[in-house]
């Protein structure tokens, strides 16, 4: 009995020890880390978002000057996360929306409280309108241990390469892990990149413990949905973000599958509507509809849940995406690359033999996952599919360049082999009759 009194109180000593603290037992700091940037979807903004280990004030003070004084002040709020571990170790997190920006302007900001604050750092606000051609990066499967990509993202970062990132899903590996330490480890590890670019997000399979609450709470996506779905304009493109993860933790909320669904319908409505100004509708969303990969993943079944819906029947993606003329849809999850030939129901829809992606008429798929991680790389089945074009099992990411309302760029760099593009292809899509494939 005594025994068992004594180890409650040293659980017990440890548990106050644990939370709230960074890493190891000490002081709870002030000091801003883990920063990183958003859009939220009004243009001239950018959201910046922080974590503190103490409850503090959430400001960031920007300017134009690289040095100096920085003569700007934003205000925001923070919320309380408590991470579903056993430590229920918790945390604060600032949020905090810069607006009025100068298109294209750079800016030096630091964030913060009288606390403390973030060392300073730099952004390039979005352009506005449709005349102007965004640069991504663009990959899924990025983890706290074998982040292959990070040191090329963070040198083509540094260079301005980038106007955004999409990361397709699947972060940290997991963000709940070790009481969520691993979130914490990954979301320092990424800092370099996400506090200089807009780091737009979607779910994927890693992030559902606890109701995806790491996910939800660490990210702040354009919407009042949590990050969940959200869309966004950037240039010539309306970019639609969703969680296939909805199909797969059905525990979680049967209801989250039809709700998203018709949110997506009438998103897509929309940007049709508007499709002149925006001709692009890009897609992002974890798990693919098809792939050629060596496992049992729903993408390698003929009636892929993402595809055909519950039951093969109910909310499937595909009829939709090709109804409202999705032009390019992005996914990750398969730990490689692959990208396929234009595609609906299993047949290719070549814009024509000699120039396959010029008036394609079906959507473009590209599976973007070998970011790295602990999980490593997922092999290819032996033989490729009709529908597969290209096949890359190495490590790297994608860059996608949206051109103008016409075309855009897509090229795998390849961090096996120190930058190379391993594949480079272009999208040409007219701008009459864009509306539908059919
Ligand atoms: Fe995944």
């Amino acid at each position: 009995m005594c025994s068992l009194l004594g180890w409650g109180f040293l659980c017990c000593l440890l548990l106050l020890f644990s939370s709230g603290v960074q890493g190891a037992p000490g002081t709870p700091s002030a000091a801003p880390e883990q920063v990183h940037l958003s859009y939220p979807g009004e243009p001239g903004s950018m959201t910046v978002t922080w974590t503190t280990w103490v409850p503090t004030r959430s400001e960031v003070q920007f300017g134009m000057q690289l040095a100096g004084h920085l003569p700007l002040r934003a205000q925001g709020t923070f919320s309380t996360f408590v991470d579903g571990g056993v430590l229920r170790r918790k945390f604060y997190i600032h949020r905090v929306t810069l607006r009025g920006l100068l298109p294209g302007a750079e800016y030096v900001y630091r964030c913060g409280s009288a606390q403390g604050w973030s060392r300073r750092f730099r952004f390039r606000a979005l352009k506005n309108g449709v005349h102007w051609s965004p640069r991504l990066a663009v990959y899924g499967d990025l983890g706290a241990d074998n982040p292959k990509a990070l040191p090329r993202l963070r040198r083509d970062t540094l260079q301005g390469m980038y106007d955004a990132v999409l990361h397709v899903g699947d972060f940290a590996y997991n963000m709940d892990q070790d009481n969520a330490r691993v979130g914490d480890r990954f979301m320092r590890l990424i800092e370099p990149v996400a506090a200089s670019l807009p780091y737009m997000t979607c779910p994927g399979n890693h992030e559902e413990r606890y109701n995806f609450s790491n996910y939800k709470a660490r990210f702040s996506m354009p919407g009042d949905n949590e990050g969940l779905w959200y869309s966004w304009d950037l240039g010539p493109a309306h970019i639609i973000s969703f969680s296939t993860e909805v199909y797969f933790f059905l525990h979680y909320g049967r209801h989250l599958v039809e709700k998203q669904f018709h949110w997506l319908e009438s998103d897509l409505q929309k940007a049709n509507k508007n499709r002149v100004a925006r001709p692009w509708i890009i897609t992002m969303g974890h798990r693919p509809m098809y792939c050629s990969n060596a496992d049992l993943d729903d993408c390698t079944w003929h009636e892929s849940k993402v595809r055909k819906g519950l039951h093969g029947k109910l909310f499937g993606l595909e009829d939709l995406f090709y109804k409202y003329g999705v032009d390019l849809q992005l996914w990750a999850h398969e730990h490689s690359y692959e990208r396929l030939w234009p595609i609906y129901n299993y047949q290719v829809f070549n814009g024509s033999q000699e120039t396959p992606y010029t008036h394609p008429r079906g959507p473009v798929h590209i599976i973007t996952g070998s970011a790295g991680c602990e999980e490593r790389l997922t092999p290819f089945a032996l033989f490729p599919r009709p529908w597969s074009a290209v096949r890359v099992k190495e490590y790297g990411y994608t860059r996608l360049h949206i051109r103008n309302g016409t075309h855009v760029h897509i090229q795998q760099v390849s961090d096996d082999q120190d930058g190379k593009i391993v594949d480079d292809v272009w999208i040409v899509r007219p701008l009459h009759g864009r509306r539908m494939y059919l």
